[in-house]
């Protein structure tokens, strides 16, 4: 197959960390015969700093030109400072807006060699195996009106038909994919936009009679995450519990810098990039652990370009690097004899 992959390095460890997950898929390319194109464009401070534009027209064509999206991280100090137009972050938000990115996919997987990296017991944590999927585009955080005054402050909650049936729909297909079983988590017993959501996961379970479905309020999600993670598959829930929720499920592993998301719509088309920021209390030294942009590109191979074997070939790499005790600083108990960026990449490119 061929495809076009934009890049989109941004600032701090982004392009190191880009740089890497470009070397991976050009290895996976030559293995299963593949050509990928890349593209580069800037976002973020980078963008900024050479458009004054967190997301210039000509990255928005050069997306739009291609048949998926790899991104690094934005922002930092330098501008921190800036007016709101001018912040890193508002290209994060804008891109994932034009592109209609409404479902947003976190996996949270157990690494068993860095099992006692996590706050929970190694028991508990070692069958983990999740996916969460928030509804991106919705809700709390853009229901109108929000406003605040010295006495009043005021957020709608708001969910139409079509936002929850497209969002549960990728869910169910995600979970088809996986091992069959979907947790709706809400907040029906109080909610009326819940109570629309339960209504809609129940029509459409008969769509999907193979998948194995649960709703779970809200409150009680959160306490299952912590006492049995293991229990879930896929988690579809609303922006704002979806919000913390990932955050929440993404600390049990113990790592951020192995953390990879992907934000999606109805198509194939997609946008993947490492949950971790633009670090850059280590930027340009060439330590930064490249793991969750390579794990990244494997979501891309796999939701994007229909990749399994390929994106399962990548992950399988992953592990097998850290089984053999290879780490970057930021998880090396031996600090001395941890690894740098590109060397910790040639040894996942060595396996693959
Ligand atoms: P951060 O994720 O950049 O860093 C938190 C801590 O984890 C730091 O000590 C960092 O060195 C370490 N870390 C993170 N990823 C790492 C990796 N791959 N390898 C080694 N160490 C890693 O979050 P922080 O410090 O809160 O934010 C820094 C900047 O990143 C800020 O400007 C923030 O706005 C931005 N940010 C951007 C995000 C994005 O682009 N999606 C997400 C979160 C923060
Ligand atoms: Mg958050």
């Amino acid at each position: 197959m061929e495809k076009r992959v934009a890049v989109l390095p941004g600032d701090g460890i982004g392009p190191e960390v880009m740089e890497a997950a470009v070397k991976v898929l050009e290895v996976v390319g030559r293995r299963f015969n593949h050509t990928f194109e890349f593209s580069y464009g800037s976002i973020g401070g980078d963008a900024i700093d050479r458009h004054r534009n967190p997301l210039p027209d000509e990255t928005i064509a050069l997306c739009e030109s291609s048949d998926a999206v790899l991104l690094g991280a934005v922002g930092g100090p330098k501008w921190d400072n800036n007016p709101s137009e001018l912040r890193p972050e508002k290209g994060l938000l804008a891109i994932r807006k034009h592109f209609d990115l409404f479902a947003n996919l976190r996996p949270v997987k157990a690494v068993p060699s860095l099992l006692q990296a996590s706050p929970l017991k190694e028991e508990v944590v070692r069958e983990v195996d999740m996916i969460i999927v928030r509804e991106l585009t919705g809700g709390l955080y853009f229901g109108e009106p929000s406003n605040h005054t010295n006495q009043s402050g005021v957020d709608t909650l708001i969910y139409t038909r079509e936002e929850i049936e497209r969002i549960v729909e990728k869910a169910f297909e995600l979970a088809r994919l996986r091992k069959g079983k979907l947790t709706s988590v809400d907040k029906a017993n109080v909610l009326e936009s819940s109570k629309l959501w339960r209504k809609i996961v129940d029509e459409k379970r008969k769509m999907f009679p193979d998948v194995e479905v649960e709703h779970q309020l809200v409150d009680s999600a959160a306490m299952k995450i912590i006492t049995n993670p293991a229990a879930f598959d896929v988690i579809v829930t609303e922006n704002m519990f979806g919000d913390i929720l990932s955050d929440e499920a993404s600390v049990i592993t113990g790592s951020l810098g192995l953390l990879p998301s992907a934000s999606v719509r109805s198509d194939r088309f997609g946008l993947y990039e490492p949950v971790h920021g633009s670090a850059p209390d280590v930027a340009g030294k060439g330590i930064a652990n490249p793991a969750a942009a390579i794990l990244s590109a494997a979501m891309m191979l796999r939701y994007s370009f229909g990749m399994e074997d390929e994106a399962a070939a990548v992950e399988k790499a992953v592990n097998t690097v850290f089984e053999d005790g290879c780490f970057t600083k930021d998880l090396a108990s031996n600090q001395e004899r941890a690894l740098t960026t590109t060397e910790w990449t040639d040894k996942v490119v060595d396996e693959l």
